[in-house]
């Protein structure tokens, strides 16, 4: 065979290979055989209770103010309150000090948790190492983290994404995964659907007993910025569980005081050069509702020259081409699109979806019922929308796609991975995602990000 033909040969085997083009962007053809994502049993190494008598467990940290100089740490202890002071101290310093949290205990049907520990750690210096000791007498134990740099502009800063994670075999891989992913996130941006004990008969709340000691290994050494999903709603009138929220609202804390929020469900936070929005899919989102009157108040507070980049988190996807969830994001996306595209937002991470998939720039905002105008356009003053429900948990991926590809569909895979969004500077952030078929370096999608606000220009690899 000549070498332009033998070339011709390889080039259409990577073609083929690699995608199968439609009229939208590519879906990959990556195809894996389709095995039910098994929770792992009781017994498991990674459900392990600490030793020691009342060890705290579950420990897990998030951001506990507006700006990064505080810190909320959790834990529970099983066999007595306890003690809920945090111990901590930089690692330049040495010098110890303690922050008093507080104690609390709730009861789910049959079930009665733990001691349930809350401790906002104030005023920590930026871009710090911290070690804290929760714990008293014989039984303490000992974690570090670290402070982000100072809000502003082109502070480079990387975060992890990771969705609907469950507590399967799957869902081991994923973290591993991003745990040894070469970008190492220092912060985990999560997408709602933490534990899935309410797939067990009476939601067991064991299950997210389980659920807290199994990613304890990431999240009490770095921040998980949590989203509600509706795994988290836990609402069953059968049993006289009516108060929505229960179990999450109890082990969850977020700092959505500090942006003056009136309900944990949404909230914003900035870290490093990021503006982050968190909304819930699960609360009212309508005109005139406390959700609504927050972020309509909020959007024009973000100030792009502090926080370049504007990062939305929700649970349910506003662009979904998957046959599962289809269409459920769609009476939010009506209510705030137009806000997306005015404040230029630059990405939007959702879940919920238990695949991957990403989105060109689009909007869809220009209809009004009668001019017939209802069909996603190309905006560049629209976010990327990306899906991440890729966790791994027992529900298994979702495989049914619609088809033909729609043209606002840039990438597609049933898979189970994560993503990373590496800001470098105030123009420029390199995304990826990392199936976890692959070794966790392997970039199955990636596209650097060029901020809207100050780098406006189409930067999409399909746009080429
Ligand atoms: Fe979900």
């Amino acid at each position: 065979m000549g070498s332009i033909s033998c070339f011709a040969v390889i080039v259409l085997a990577l073609v083929l290979n690699s995608a199968v083009y439609s009229n939208g962007g590519k879906t990959s053809v990556y195809v894996r055989k389709v095995e039910k994502a098994v929770d792992m049993p009781l017994n498991s190494n990674v459900f392990r209770v600490p030793s020691g008598y009342n060890a705290p467990q579950q420990v897990h940290i998030t951001q506990g103010d507006q700006v990064g100089k505080a810190v909320i740490v959790s834990w529970v202890t099983e066999d007595e309150p306890g003690s809920s002071t945090v111990l901590y101290w930089s690692e330049n310093s040495k010098q110890k000090k303690k922050a008093e949290g507080k104690v609390n205990t709730y009861k789910f049907y049959n079930y009665t948790s733990g001691y349930i520990h809350h401790c906002t750690i104030k005023n920590l210096e930026y871009d710090t190492k911290y070690y804290y000791v929760v714990g008293v007498g014989h039984t303490t134990r000992k974690f570090w983290f670290t402070t982000p740099p100072e809000v502003g502009s082109d502070v480079p800063y990387t975060f992890g994404l990771i969705g609907d994670l469950g507590q399967t075999f799957d869902s081991n891989i994923t973290l591993s995964h991003y745990e040894q992913n070469p970008h190492k996130g220092q912060t985990v941006l999560y997408l709602g659907d933490l534990s899935y004990a309410d797939a067990y008969p009476n939601h067991d709340n064991v299950r997210w007993d389980t659920w807290g000691r199994f990613v304890e290994r990431s999240v009490a050494y770095q921040p998980w910025i949590w989203t509600a999903g509706n795994h988290e709603i836990d609402f069953v009138p059968e049993i006289g569980e009516t108060k929505p929220f229960k179990p999450y609202t109890n082990r969850y804390h977020v700092p959505y005081r500090a942006s003056k929020s009136t309900a944990p469900f949404w909230y914003s936070i900035k870290r490093a050069s990021a503006c982050i929005i968190v909304l819930s899919s699960y609360s009212a989102y309508a005109k005139y509702t406390p959700q609504y009157q927050w972020l309509e108040q909020e959007l024009p507070k973000v100030n792009r020259t502090e926080t370049p980049w504007l990062i939305v988190l929700m649970h349910s996807p506003w662009y979904n081409s998957y046959n599962y969830h289809y269409m459920e994001g769609e009476t939010m996306r009506v209510m705030y699109e137009p806000w997306f595209v005015q404040y230029k937002v630059d990405v939007v991470f959702a879940g919920h979806v238990h695949a991957y998939e990403r989105s060109e720039r689009v909007s869809n905002i220009a209809y009004n019922v009668i001019n017939g105008m209802c069909t996603p356009v190309k905006d560049q003053s629209a976010p990327v929308y990306i899906t991440v429900g890729d966790g791994g948990n027992l529900e298994g991926l979702a495989t049914n796609m619609t088809e033909p590809q729609p043209a606002y569909s840039a990438y597609r895979e049933a898979s189970f991975g994560h993503a990373i969004f590496g800001i470098k500077n105030r123009t420029h952030a390199y995304y990826s995602w990392h199936r976890n078929h692959d070794g966790s370096a392997v970039e199955a999608d990636s596209m650097w990000f060029f901020n809207r606000f100050w780098h406006p220009v189409d930067e999409s690899p399909t746009s080429h």
